[in-house]
């Protein structure tokens, strides 16, 4: 689809929001609390943003976007090369981080620029009457995004504020929030890879299951390892057999082959290229699959995953 800007806001340090419009003026696809849109960026490259505004609206999406010097180059495209008027390709919303609308008590858990699927789910639980609280854990109240949406809201009373760098009256104490976990509560975490993993290791000591826990990664760790190795993948519908060069990803390889497997991130973290395994044992390098399903082998993510074994025969 093609969209435009129609507003670039600054709603915290570092960070701006970007309102987008159909550019006919149409009405937008609906969406779900926890989706999101890729976003084909100047310079080519496609990156995914959470929408956070009310999934009642359907004359524009809201995303925000964290200005990460560090990146590799999605954020800063949208900071200094995305202004109004701006026109960009997005596909339809995909939500791969979906509310569990049955559930008893929901945990909601953000950090930093990970607020905007959270926020959007908190709305949404208001909306319904179901009982939760927002814990939104940032560095200061500087940069912090949507501050004011979230006091204003309905659901104040429910939100809570943590800042790393105030005094320590003002942090996150984990066992404060994830003890008393009782079956039927979700918790849902998004934000940085390390404060992820340390909310769900937390949740996990305080006996939380891991089917309640969910989880949104915006970016990945690099995969690739020193000692990767060549490895064959097999594709079962036609017997082929291609090897995977150490350098070289298993989607790149079966696209030169003329086998398209739908990608979008490319490092393990949307689930689009989640492909079954008929044989052999894949090197599960993604952040999407949970740890059950990773053990379970018959399924893995070809956009970064590797071979344990000589050989992947591949349902394709
Ligand atoms: S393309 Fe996103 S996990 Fe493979």
């Amino acid at each position: 689809m093609k969209v435009i800007v129609t507003r670039k806001q600054m709603e915290a340090e570092a960070i701006a929001s970007f309102e987008l419009a159909a550019v006919d003026g149409a009405h937008l696809p609906p969406f779900s609390a926890g989706s999101h849109v890729d976003v084909r960026l100047p310079g080519g490259i496609t990156r995914q943003y959470s929408l956070c505004n009310s999934p009642d609206e359907t004359h524009r999406y809201l995303i925000a976007v964290l200005r990460d010097p560090q990146s590799r180059g999605g954020s800063l495209a949208m900071h200094d090369a995305v202004s109004e008027g701006s026109e960009l390709e997005i596909g339809e919303p995909r939500n791969l981080f979906p509310l569990a609308h049955e559930a008893k008590r929901t945990v909601l858990l953000a950090g930093g620029i990970g607020i905007t699927p959270v926020l959007c789910m908190a709305e949404r639980l208001a909306q319904i009457g179901a009982p939760f609280e927002l814990h939104y854990c940032s560095r200061s109240i500087e940069k912090t995004a949507f501050v004011q949406r979230i006091r204003s809201s309905s659901f104040s009373q429910n939100a809570h504020f943590y800042f790393d760098a105030g005094p320590e009256t003002e942090r996150f104490r984990a066992e404060k929030v994830l003890s008393g976990y009782s079956s039927g509560d979700h918790l849902y975490v998004c934000g940085p890879g390390g404060f992820m993993d340390f909310i769900l290791a937390s949740a996990k000591e305080h006996g939380w299951d891991e089917t309640s826990l969910h989880r949104e990664y915006f970016a990945a760790a690099p995969t690739a390892k020193e000692d990767d190795g060549s490895f064959e993948v097999q594709v079962s519908s036609t017997g082929m057999v291609l090897n995977v060069p150490a350098d070289r990803s298993i989607v790149d390889v079966l696209s030169d082959a003329g086998i398209a497997v739908p990608v979008s991130c490319e490092q393990g973290i949307c689930g689009t290229c989640v492909t079954r395994v008929i044989e052999g044992v894949p090197d599960h390098r993604d952040m999407f699959l949970t740890d059950a399903e990773h053990a379970r082998n018959d399924q893995f993510t070809p956009c970064c995953s590797r071979a344990c074994t000589p050989r992947l025969v591949l349902d394709l």
